[in-house]
């Protein structure tokens, strides 16, 4: 494993949490919110930053803390500079349980920082509380302070959380005349390799994976995560089918021992039965964190028009189809203000991508009045 690269001393911003903030946006969406860290000198100047990469990966604080002790090993000034005289600045109060990553609240005991700055407070019951034992400890704790910036990074994941569901995320992969799939049905590939290996990063992220029969019967897709030569990666998602009609014979996925088989087209439905599950899933746990939509069309708009999508990769191609079929199918859109407006979402390099000859929108919903 690469170690990773000391953070240069670098002046003191005007607010710390900014570049926390900045940084978090660096993460995944998913079952775990955005979090950033930042650690500041005596003086100010920030001596590291951190960000959450996703489930399984160090939390901000560790992530920070980690580059705080690469930087200090090399060089001499700063590991001469107090522990007990620093602050942590984090967007999230620190977490003070042992899930796949060990407590925050420990990590920065252990570290001697004197002082802890948090913005948002995490009312996660277990998962949260990191603050009181950092008190308890004689650390200076200041916080939920209040930041925008900060409480916008996990403002869906909590909603999200607080309804008892996955996060949702919605693949489409489109012609630039925003086409599912040209007249004949055939849809193979639309898109460039570049955006097929940014769908399967995704399908490596979550839980499971839902499509409708009618892709299933169209394209007999295998919905496993693969890595940039083609091989299936060692956790992989569980597969879900929506809709009544039984799989075709000798499709691929009736192989799969873990094939969820949902015979309804009500999004709710295929949510009941994954939370009846009793896992566990592929990330560990009893609940799916994470669910990704692949469509085909009919699919796709049912749950949009659920309002149960928190994200979209809409993958657009610069290729003309004519007549074909949309992306998008059944949305109860009468007039243009009944369309559901989507706004950029700036995580992950930002709203708007070029991958090789496509282009990557990365969406959110529009808060709702
Ligand atoms: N470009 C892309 O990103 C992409 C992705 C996926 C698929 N595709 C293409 O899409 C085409 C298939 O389109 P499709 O619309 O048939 O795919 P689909 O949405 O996967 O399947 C539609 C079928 O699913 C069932 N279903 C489940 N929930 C439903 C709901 N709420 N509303 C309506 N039907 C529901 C129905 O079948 P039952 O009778 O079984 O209930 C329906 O016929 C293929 O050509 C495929 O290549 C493109």
């Amino acid at each position: 494993m690469s170690l990773p690269q000391p953070c240069p001393t670098t002046p003191s911003p005007a607010e710390p949490l900014d570049l926390a903030a900045a940084a978090a946006l660096e993460g995944v969406r998913g079952a775990n919110p955005l979090v950033g860290a930042v650690i500041s000198g005596p003086d100010g100047a920030v001596l590291a930053v951190g960000h959450h990469r996703g489930r399984g990966a160090p939390h901000a604080e560790a992530d920070a803390l980690t580059r705080w002790r690469a930087a200090r090993a090399q060089d001499r000034a700063l590991a001469a500079v107090d522990p007990a005289a620093c602050t942590m600045h984090v967007t999230l109060e620190p977490c003070d349980h042992t899930g796949t990553t060990g407590p925050c609240s420990l990590a920065i005991l252990d570290a001697g920082l004197g002082a802890v700055r948090y913005a948002v407070a995490d009312a996660t019951g277990a998962e949260g509380g990191g603050a009181a034992r950092l008190a308890r400890a004689g650390v200076r704790v200041t916080g939920p302070t209040g930041h925008a910036a900060s409480a916008a990074l996990t403002d869906r994941w909590r909603h999200v959380r607080d309804a008892g569901r996955p996060w949702v995320t919605a693949h489409l992969a489109q012609s630039l005349d925003g086409q599912a799939a040209a007249a004949d049905g055939t849809s193979r590939w639309i898109t460039g390799p570049a955006s097929r290996a940014h769908a399967h990063e995704v399908r490596a992220r979550v839980d499971a994976i839902v499509v409708g029969t009618g892709t299933v019967a169209a394209d007999d897709p295998r919905l496993t995560a693969r890595d940039a030569v083609g091989a299936d990666l060692t956790v992989q998602p569980v597969p879900v089918i929506q809709g009544r009609r039984d799989l075709p014979a000798g499709a691929a996925l009736a192989d799969r021992a873990d094939l969820i088989h949902v015979r309804s087209h009500d999004p709710h439905a295929v949510l009941a039965t994954l939370a009846a599950h009793p896992g566990p899933w592929p990330h560990g746990g009893s609940r799916p964190g994470h669910l990704l939509i692949e469509g085909g069309p009919h699919v796709l708009g049912a749950w949009l028009a659920a309002g149960l999508v928190d994200e979209v990769f809409a993958y657009t191609a610069p290729l003309l189809l004519g007549p074909g079929l949309p992306a998008v199918a059944g949305l109860p859109v009468g007039t243009l203000a009944e369309g559901l407006r989507w706004a950029p979402d700036p995580s992950e390099g930002g709203p708007v991508r070029t991958l090789g000859d496509d282009v990557l929108f990365h969406l959110a919903p529009t808060a709702k009045d």
